[in-house]
């Protein structure tokens, strides 16, 4: 089992390349197969969770080329339109694999998603979607089926704002007969980013990126180019990073506008937060303040920033909140913290953080992908050596971590657990 190695107490420092945004790119893959015609996409980030979605629709018939972060798909070959493979239950976003072929063969099988264990992860609005569109929808032997003779437009009304139950719906959507109206629809950056590639293949969705988006039906999508949006989220985490190590990071390649939330907490607790057109400086010394953090749908404090916020505020001064209120089970990560010494109770879906003056380095698991991060981080600002297991779940949605980590001067590597040679020569290197 691989595992990271941190020795903190370092600022980091320099600059870092944010990467495309793993979220947009999972929608975006999956709307590629949607046209016979060839689609390539460019700034894909090489992840795991991106990784698995690519081989799942090369295994229905889809051809993809990948060359360094573009990849070219042809979905005219596609045989099959049952996606059923033990590793797609890993990753959440396979079931955007049911909407797009919904849309394109009125008929889609997909094995009930996985994901990061962050709580319970309904799907009723997705099938709300499906089956308002006209679509029959069954799960069966663990797979989702929906299937029909025509999809036809509808006015929806999804109970809670969903991104994933928005970018389903809309994906089939395109494809319909007439027009769908989506409301209470998510408003997420991604969104906006699938409709936008959606679009130059030839379709017809307005008002993505407010609560209501209409969709015109055409009878078919073309080939199209496009370029992934900048991961918010690493950017985000970089900018947490950059703080709580006490550095001095400009972080590139980034839409600032998409990041407002978490500079505002940043400059709230006295970083210093400097934006360019695609770049942003986060810069702290000192110790940082308190503040009280709720997470909520864009453009509030998104919940995947909720365990790199929680760690930042872990080592500031005085007591904050932090509340979840999207995913119930997101707090897992904190008794890996509290044994780094950090002092946090946790009473249902709030976090009551007593900052104390320093982390010290522990042997730690990443519960999930931003947990892992945020743990990361953890093991920035501690004391001494903090081991990180568990960097699959890290990988699956960071392109190059350990790598972008040590280009600001971390003292981080990725070693075998077992590999007690490699562990001591990072030991007598960084001291
Ligand atoms: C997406 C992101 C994830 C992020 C989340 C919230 C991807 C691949 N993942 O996840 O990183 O944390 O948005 O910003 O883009 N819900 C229902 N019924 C449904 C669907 C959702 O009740 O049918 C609930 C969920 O339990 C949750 C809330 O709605 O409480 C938001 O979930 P949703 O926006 O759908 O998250 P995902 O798309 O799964």
């Amino acid at each position: 089992m691989e595992q990271y190695i941190i020795k903190g107490g370092k600022p980091l420092s320099g600059e870092v390349t944010i990467s495309g945004y793993k979220n947009a790119a999972l929608g975006i893959i999956a709307a590629a197969v949607m046209t016979d015609e060839t689609v390539i996409i460019n700034n894909v980030p090489k992840v795991k969770d991106i990784e698995l979605l690519l081989k799942a629709i090369e295994d229905i018939g889809a051809k993809v080329e990948y060359s360094k972060n573009s990849v070219k798909i042809n979905g005219s070959n596609i045989s099959s339109v049952s996606v059923d493979f033990d590793y797609i239950r890993k990753i959440r976003a396979s079931y955007y694999l049911l909407g797009a072929l919904l849309g394109k063969y009125n008929n889609a099988a997909v094995a009930l998603p996985g994901g990061c264990n962050i709580g319970s992860r309904p799907i009723d609005q997705h099938i709300k979607g499906f089956e308002a569109l006209g679509s029959e929808v069954k799960i069966e032997h663990g797979l989702i089926k929906a299937n029909t003779d025509q999809l036809t437009g509808a006015h929806i009304y999804f109970d809670g704002s969903s991104v994933g139950a928005t970018i389903n719906t809309m994906l089939a959507a395109c494809l319909a007969e007439g027009q769908t109206t989506l409301e209470n629809a998510a408003k997420e950056p991604h969104v906006v980013d699938v409709a936008n590639f959606l679009n130059s293949m030839g379709a017809n969705i307005k008002g993505a990126g407010t609560d209501v988006i209409r969709i015109k039906g055409v009878s078919k999508l073309h080939g199209s180019e496009y370029s992934i949006i900048p991961d918010q989220i690493e950017a985000g985490t970089f900018m947490f990073a950059a703080a709580a190590s006490k550095g001095d990071v400009l972080i590139k390649n980034v839409i600032p506008k998409h990041l407002e939330a978490f500079t505002a907490k940043l400059l709230e607790i006295g970083a210093e937060v400097e934006e360019f057109d695609d770049a942003i400086r986060v810069k702290a010394s000192g110790r940082l303040g308190n503040t009280h953090v709720k997470t909520l749908v864009y453009p509030g404090f998104l919940t995947d920033m909720q365990p790199q916020m929680t760690t930042l505020l872990a080592v500031s001064k005085g007591t904050s909140i932090v509340t979840e209120s999207i995913f119930e089970n997101r707090f897992k990560y904190v008794d890996e913290l509290s044994r780094m010494g950090a002092s946090i109770k946790v009473e249902s879906n709030t976090a009551i953080i007593d900052g104390v003056e320093r982390l010290t380095g522990a042997a730690v698991s990443a519960p999930d992908l931003r947990a892992g991060a945020a743990l990361v981080i953890a093991g920035l600002m501690a004391e001494g050596f903090t081991t990180v297991e568990n960097v699959e779940y890290i990988e699956r949605g960071y392109e190059f971590f350990e790598y972008k980590m040590q280009q600001l001067g971390a003292d981080i590597v990725k070693v075998d657990s077992e590999d007690t040679k490699a562990i001591k020569k990072f030991k007598l290197k960084v001291g």
